[in-house]
C-alpha cells in the first residue's frame, strides 16, 4: 500500500510519525528503543520526534542511535525549551542537540511552548540557525489560536511549519479554532500524545468500536486522527509490535457510521475551549 503523504518542512513525509518521549531514561532500555525506532523506519514511519527535554537528552542520543547511517531517510524534530529560548541560547541549545544526534542539521526546530523569552529573540534564534544550515525549518509547540495571531503579526512569522499540540479523540479542543486557523495558513499540526499516552486503550466504548471493525483502540484512535486534515499523529511505540500495529492504521478506513459512534462518544468541542496540555 502507498503510505498516505502530507508536505512539512518543505519534505514529503508519510502522514504517521514517531514520538520518543521517555525513550532514553533507562541505559538498559536504550537499544530495544532505538530498534523499535528503526522498525518504524523500514515501515516508511520517517517523522521521528524528539527533544532536549525528554530524559534530559537522553531521548535524542536513542534517536542518534536509531538514524545512525539513515539520516538522509528521516524528517528530524526536536524542540528548544523555553527557558533556552533567548537568541543565543536557542543557538546554544541546538548545538548541543546535534551533537546528541549525531547530525549536522535538524529538519524541524520547535519552540516548545511559550515561555518568558520574546518570541522576536526565539525567531531571531531559528534564522541564525538556518543561515548556518544547522536547521531547515522551525515551529511551535503547544501554541492555541491566540499565540499563533500573535506569532503569525511577527516578521517571518508566517514561515512557521508546524504547531506540535495535544491532540486526540479525548482531546479536540483544536477544533474550536486552532486548527481552522492552521488549515487556512497551511500549517500542518502535529498531534501529540495520540492515544492519551495509553490510557484511552482502557474506554469501554471505544474498545467495542474497534472490535466491531476487527481493529485495535490504538488504531481507531490513530484512524480517526489520520482524517484530520493537515494533521500528524506521533505515536510513541517503544515495542515493536506497537510501532507494527500503529503503522497499519494507516491502512483503518472509519465507516460514517463509526465516525457517528465516535462524535457521540467524545463530541467536538463548543465556544472557546482553552489550550491542553500534557
Ligand atoms: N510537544 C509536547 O509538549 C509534547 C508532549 C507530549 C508528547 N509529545 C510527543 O508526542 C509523542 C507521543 O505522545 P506520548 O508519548 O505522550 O503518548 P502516546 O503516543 O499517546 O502514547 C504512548 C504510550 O502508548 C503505548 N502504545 C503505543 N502504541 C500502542 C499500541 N498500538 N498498543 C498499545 N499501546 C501502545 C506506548 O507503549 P510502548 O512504548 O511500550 O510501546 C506508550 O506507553 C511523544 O513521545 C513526544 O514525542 C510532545
Amino acid at each position: 500500500m502507498t503510505l498516505p503523504m502530507i508536505e512539512i518542512a518543505g519534505r514529503r513525509t508519510p502522514r504517521l510519525g514517531q514520538g520518543t518521549w521517555n525513550m532514553g531514561e533507562r541505559g538498559a532500555d536504550r537499544e530495544a528503543e532505538a530498534r523499535a525506532l528503526r522498525r518504524g523506519l523500514d515501515l516508511g514511519l520517517t517523522l521521528v520526534d524528539t527533544a532536549e527535554m525528554y530524559a534530559q537528552g537522553g531521548s535524542e542520543e536513542v534517536v542518534g542511535a536509531a538514524i545512525a547511517g539513515r539520516r538522509d531517510e528521516v524528517v528530524l524534530v526536536s524542540k528548544v525549551l523555553p527557558s533556552n529560548a533567548s537568541r543565543q541560547g536557542t543557538v546554544a541549545a541546538c548545538e548541543r542537540s546535534l551533537k546528541r544526534l549525531a547530525t549536522d542539521h535538524l529538519d524541524l526546530y520547535l519552540l516548545h511552548w511559550t515561555g518568558s523569552h520574546p518570541l522576536e529573540e526565539t525567531l531571531a534564534g531559528f534564522a541564525a540557525l538556518q543561515a548556518a544550515g544547522k536547521i531547515r525549518h522551525w515551529g511551535v509547540s503547544n501554541f492555541d489560536a491566540d499565540d499563533m495571531a500573535e506569532l503569525l503579526a511577527l516578521e517571518g512569522g508566517a514561515a512557521c511549519a508546524t504547531n506540535q499540540v495535544l491532540y486526540n479523540l479525548t482531546r479536540r479542543w483544536p477544533e474550536a479554532r486552532l486548527a481552522p486557523l492552521c488549515r487556512r495558513r497551511s500549517i500542518p499540526l502535529m498531534a501529540y500524545s495520540p492515544i492519551e499516552q495509553g490510557r484511552m486503550l482502557r474506554d469501554a466504548g471505544l474498545k467495542k468500536i474497534a472490535a466491531g471493525l476487527g481493529a485495535t483502540v490504538a488504531q481507531v484512535a490513530l484512524a480517526w486522527l489520520l482524517r484530520q486534515p493537515g494533521v500528524i499523529p506521533i505515536p510513541k511505540a517503544a515495542r515493536p509490535v506497537h510501532v507494527e500495529e500503529n503503522r497499519r492504521a494507516l491502512e483503518l478506513e472509519l465507516p460514517d457510521e463509526t465516525l457517528s459512534a465516535l462524535n457521540r462518544l467524545f463530541p467536538a468541542p463548543k465556544g472557546n475551549p482553552s489550550i491542553e496540555m500534557l
